[in-house]
């Protein structure tokens, strides 16, 4: 009945309770010939479900699930908590959220909860407890779907309540005021605290804040989200054995999560990803995003939980996707581990904040473009269905830290024009295009199995994060840094004794100081490169100087090293820069691409398990390029494929 299962699955949010039933009716007609077979309902239930307090109504529900169900369609099943109705937040106005400057941010939209609410949670799990123990065992029920996209909105709330949770998890984690102290360095400009009460959230204040009580705050509000998540959980599981996740929000321009410490929770990892137009290279962000979300699963499969089929509506200028451009960003998501393609969302809003918001059955209906696209991924994944359950193939490592994120681009620091999530992009562009797959892991993971480990602006590191990555070149392992890494410790408190404290020595240098260079100035290294944004004044102990700066604040001191295995770059390198040394650090490391070099414009990933190998080439260039095989996607052999086609080529050694 399931034709996907085994298989990659399509899907989509659905919000029936925007449209009358005889609409519905329509509504699942179409997903069948659409070949949907994953619907995720009662995302933005509550109001529906629970029109006044404690009065429950589950008709409309019940009658959606069922008319899913007989046409063989799963359903992915919400919680329906994540945006309280306006009956909730009228009664219990003490559940809003308050921004960094105190104010409080009113219903109206969505998400306007503050995670530590008691009210919210006590509101919020007598709904769910409700919907599990309904739909617990429902043969439709395919997943539970906790809340939506948490922390979307309100993830860093500062309100009173969440400054006695706050207080809270402090003495959990520093048992003595003492020890927060020290842990803060508040004998800085006179903060030393002489009571847990005098704790308060970090809002905004008339100078620098302390920017180690920041990160703690960053870190409380992770922890509280998931505490809130597994509350849903715990309610959830006294009902129900069907596997339970929440979607993840991987993706440049939300970070207030470390989903290093969600993603063991969840039973499938899934994520949301949107192009986004802000970007410079938005495709080679959703590899990035693909990448990372893979590596949250452990590198096991996992579930594209949303994404749009054309626009979205929340950019400042949406734009819409050419003929053949979804299935290309489908395909990138299925070839870094997706085995799942689901939507935001089924069918346009015809009303409401997000009717520009693209769909899978657009405004104008199914004599469209936009719904013969959504034809055309069906039946490639349909012959492409074998892929699942494979696994993708790498030798490189990416760090990557949403601690370090969250310290790096602290209020105070060398320069505001580095940030982080820039330079990862970077490095991991210059793989991609070197023809690489890099999987991304946490700071801390076992990287023993891979070639090379690249570690691109880490400011903040353990001392057991650092030691694990230094162990690794110790064993043989390669090694390529970036600027601004292993700066501080878990406290944001300053490596002394030479920069970068946690990685001079493998690298073999003593950096004195920074030297960041003013945004549109660039210097000129001894090998052709140019550096932007950063230089430092360093010194090498044991390394050899690849390159040095032949102009700027400091000519003739080194800008690239080579310690045996382990390389440094000291300032941002131009694109071409930072290809040539990835190149080198690759090819020395004995890394094997698994396709050709190009601009990023051919993307090539292979995936395999057991003896079966499959080969994504993914061409988003104006050309056609080069590549023998048993295609799945044409059904044919073929020698080239066309500027903007898709290919996933079966490998020998398939049965
Ligand atoms: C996500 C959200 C969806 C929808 C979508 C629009 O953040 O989960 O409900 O709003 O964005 O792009």
């Amino acid at each position: 009945m399931f034709k996907r299962i085994p298989g990659i699955s399509l899907g989509c949010d659905y919000n029936p309770e925007q449209w009358s039933p005889g609409v519905w009716r329509e509504d699942v007609a179409l997903m069948r010939e659409a070949g949907v077979d994953l619907v995720a309902v009662n995302i933005f239930g509550w109001s529906n479900l629970e029109p006044s307090p404690g009065r429950y109504h589950f008709e409309d529900l019940d009658e959606v699930i069922g008319l899913l169900h007989e046409n063989g369609i799963r359903v992915n099943l919400g919680t329906g908590t994540s945006s309280p109705p306006p009956w909730l937040s009228s009664l219990h106005p003490e559940i809003l959220p308050a921004a960094a400057d105190g104010t409080i941010r009113f219903p109206g939209g969505r998400q306007a909860w503050c995670p530590s609410s008691p009210v919210f949670r006590e509101k919020a799990f007598a709904l769910v407890e409700q919907v599990a123990q309904r739909y617990g065992s429902h043969p439709a029920v395919a997943l539970w779907h906790v809340s939506n996209e948490l922390g979307c909105h309100n993830a860093l709330c500062y309100c009173q309540v969440s400054a006695e949770a706050f207080r809270g998890w402090l003495r959990e984690r520093y048992r003595k005021i003492e020890t927060l102290n020290e842990a803060w360095g508040t004998s800085f400009w006179s903060q030393r605290y002489s009571d847990w009460s005098e704790i308060q959230t970090p809002r905004l204040a008339l100078s620098l804040r302390n920017p180690a009580q920041i990160i703690d705050f960053h870190r409380f509000s992770s922890d509280e989200l998931l505490g809130y998540y597994r509350g849903e959980l715990e309610i959830i599981r006294r009902h129900s054995a069907i596997p339970t996740t929440t979607n993840f929000m991987v993706t440049a321009h939300i970070r207030n999560l470390d989903y290093w410490s969600w993603a063991p929770e969840m039973d499938v990892v899934a994520n949301d990803h949107y192009l986004d137009h802000r970007l410079g290279d938005p495709v080679a962000e959703l590899s990035f995003a693909a990448d990372l979300t893979r590596g949250l699963a452990g590198g096991k499969p996992w579930m594209l939980m949303e994404q749009a089929a054309g626009a979205v509506n929340w950019q400042p200028h949406n734009l819409t996707k050419a003929p053949g451009e979804m299935l290309r960003n489908s395909l990138t998501h299925v070839a870094r581990g997706a085995d799942s393609l689901c939507f935001f969302q089924w069918r346009a809003s015809a009303q409401g904040a997000e009717k520009f918001h693209s769909a899978l059955l657009p405004h104008a209906g199914t004599d469209t473009v936009a719904w013969r696209e959504v034809l055309r991924l069906s039946e490639t994944l349909d012959r492409i269905g074998e892929v699942a359950g494979t696994e993708v193939e790498s030798d490189v490592a990416l760090v990557f830290s949403w601690e370090s994120w969250w310290s790096a681009e602290g209020e105070a620091r060398p320069s505001q024009a580095v940030t982080y999530l820039d330079e990862v992009h970077r490095a991991h562009r210059a793989l991609r295009e070197l023809g690489v797959t890099v999987d991304i892991v946490a700071p801390g993971a076992d990287v023993e199995k891979y070639k090379l480990v690249v570690i691109p602006c880490l400011y903040m590191i353990s001392d057991e994060a650092a030691e694990n990555i230094n162990q690794y070149v110790g064993n043989g392992g390669s090694l390529l840094v970036t600027f601004f890494s292993g700066i501080v410790d878990e406290r944001d408190r300053i490596r002394l004794g030479g920069y970068p404290g946690a990685f001079k020595d493998v690298l073999g240098i003593h950096g004195e100081e920074f030297a960041p260079l003013l945004p549109g100035h660039e210097v000129t290294l001894s090998n052709g490169a140019t550096g932007s944004l950063w230089t430092e004044r360093l010194r090498t102990t044991t390394a050899e100087t690849i390159a040095t700066y032949t102009d700027g604040p400091l000519p003739g001191v080194p800008a690239i090293t080579r310690n045996g295995n382990a390389w440094y770059a000291a300032t941002q390198l131009d694109r071409r820069g930072l290809r040539e040394l990835m190149r080198s650090a690759v090819e020395s490391a004995g890394v094997t691409p698994a396709g050709p070099e190009s601009n990023g414009d051919v993307e090539v990933v292979r995936r395999s398990k057991d003896g079966r190998s499959y080969l994504f080439v993914v061409n988003h260039s104006a050309q056609s390029v080069q590549i023998a095989g048993e295609d799945l996607v044409s059904g044919k052999l073929i020698t080239e494929l066309k500027a903007g086609d898709v290919a996933v080529i079966r490998e020998a050694g398939n049965d």
